[in-house]
């Protein structure tokens, strides 16, 4: 296994559109390990592929409290989602230190293949529907400030910068 680099918000490379999987085999095995080391060591409640520059349609997530329940999420699709929105503070690996409130639809119903290449359908509410559909967004290009003003978007990409320079 190995930790894998996060691409920082404004990075091009985090709008780039992911393919689907075609084949799920120990190259997406692999990956999908990397991931979760990644993610776990960040710390993170969820790491899209597109955030470690590949730009294949997979998803890892863990929101339990003991950090021991990893979700694979390999091509989802939204086959649900209710009507009912709400306002939820995210954060994001890709844009460290910023946290801002994104409203999105309270429960979802997510379905997609596991790591044994398994369809699997999944009913999400609460901090796990919010990490399904801003980690999708993400396969999509979108990272979740794009959702916020121009003029925070502004701000924060100016930040970002002089974070990149510090470093
Ligand atoms: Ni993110």
């Amino acid at each position: 296994m190995a930790l894998l680099n996060i691409l920082n918000y404004p990075d091009k490379r985090l709008h780039k559109v992911a393919k689907p999987v075609t084949e799920v085999n120990d190259r997406i095995r692999r990956l999908v390990a990397d991931m979760a080391e990644t993610m776990y060591a960040a710390p993170g409640v969820g790491l899209a592929a597109t955030q470690v520059d590949v730009h294949e349609r997979v998803i890892v997530i863990d929101v339990s409290e003991t950090h021991d329940e990893l979700l694979v999420l390999i091509n989802p699709e939204i086959v649900w989602s209710s009507d009912e929105r709400k306002l939820s503070e995210e954060g994001c690996l890709s844009v460290p230190g910023i946290y801002d409130n994104v409203e999105r639809a309270e429960k979802v119903r997510v379905r997609a293949l596991n790591e044994k290449g398994e369809t699997f359908e999944l009913d999400c509410e609460g901090l796990l529907a919010v990490c399904v559909q801003h980690e999708m967004d993400h396969l999509m290009g979108r990272v979740f400030v794009e959702y916020l003003s121009p003029l925070k978007q502004t701000r924060i990409k100016s930040k970002m910068k002089k974070l990149a320079h510090a470093m």
